[in-house]
């Protein structure tokens, strides 16, 4: 059916194409968390040498949760919004003192960590973990809005849930994460907001705005 041929398209594309990003290496929770926090609010070409800076001066769970705070601030300098470096040492400590060092393996469990919210508990869920959870941040937004015409506003809230339960029906039950990886490399690449090049995407066959040429319009946003 269409929803398995579009998962195959593009885990096949992101098998040949993905992006050589240092977090990709391996699936270890911590290296996910700190690559997830840093991405919130920053490019991931500025993340890169930050990500490589901080776990070598932080290589554990449990480093982050000893560090002094002139170190861990040092480290952060630059990347700004220095309550997010703050958060992760608290979310560090609750997983050395609350879970013994040992990552809870599930979204809703590590919703409950101090700086993660329902966009980071679902990107870690599942690319550490394999659980089947979509990660709806704004390229989700875009990408699944351009390829089904979703007319929602993104700006309301309850639109995130719309969108959640709509990707729950599309997103790869055997690779999550890597389902959700490649929503976002399509999202920065052939799908991205501003110059998107539509017409070669690797899924332009199932891109209902794209071969209409109305892509543009969506996602739909009205001002707060
Ligand atoms: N943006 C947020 N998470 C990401 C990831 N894991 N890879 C690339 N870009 C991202």
């Amino acid at each position: 059916d269409t929803i398995k041929q579009f998962r195959r398209t593009l885990l096949t594309w992101y098998d040949e194409n993905k992006r050589d990003l240092p977090w990709r290496k391996d699936t270890d929770p911590y290296h996910v968390f700190i690559s997830e926090i840093m991405l919130q609010q920053t490019q991931v070409n500025t993340v890169i040498d930050y990500y490589l800076k901080f776990i070598e001066a932080f290589p554990t769970v449990f480093d982050l949760a000893q560090a002094p705070e002139d170190e861990l601030m040092a480290v952060w300098q630059g990347l700004g919004y220095y309550s997010r470096a703050r958060n992760m040492q608290a979310a560090a400590k609750q997983i050395v003192l609350d879970y013994e060092g040992h990552w809870p393996k599930t979204a809703k469990e590590l919703e409950q960590l101090k700086g993660i919210g329902p966009y980071t508990s679902c990107a870690i869920a599942s690319i550490a973990f394999g659980e089947v959870e979509p990660a709806i941040d704004g390229n989700a937004f875009r990408v699944f809005a351009r390829l089904l015409k979703i007319e929602d506003d993104i700006a309301k809230p309850k639109t995130k849930t719309l969108f959640y339960n709509i990707v729950k029906k599309i997103i790869d039950p055997d690779r999550p994460g890597d389902f959700n990886q490649a929503i976002m490399d399509l999202g920065s690449s052939y799908m991205k907001a501003k110059n998107p090049i539509i017409e070669q995407s690797p899924v332009y066959e199932f891109d209902a705005s794209g071969q209409e040429g109305t892509y543009l319009d969506y996602p739909v946003k009205t001002k707060k």
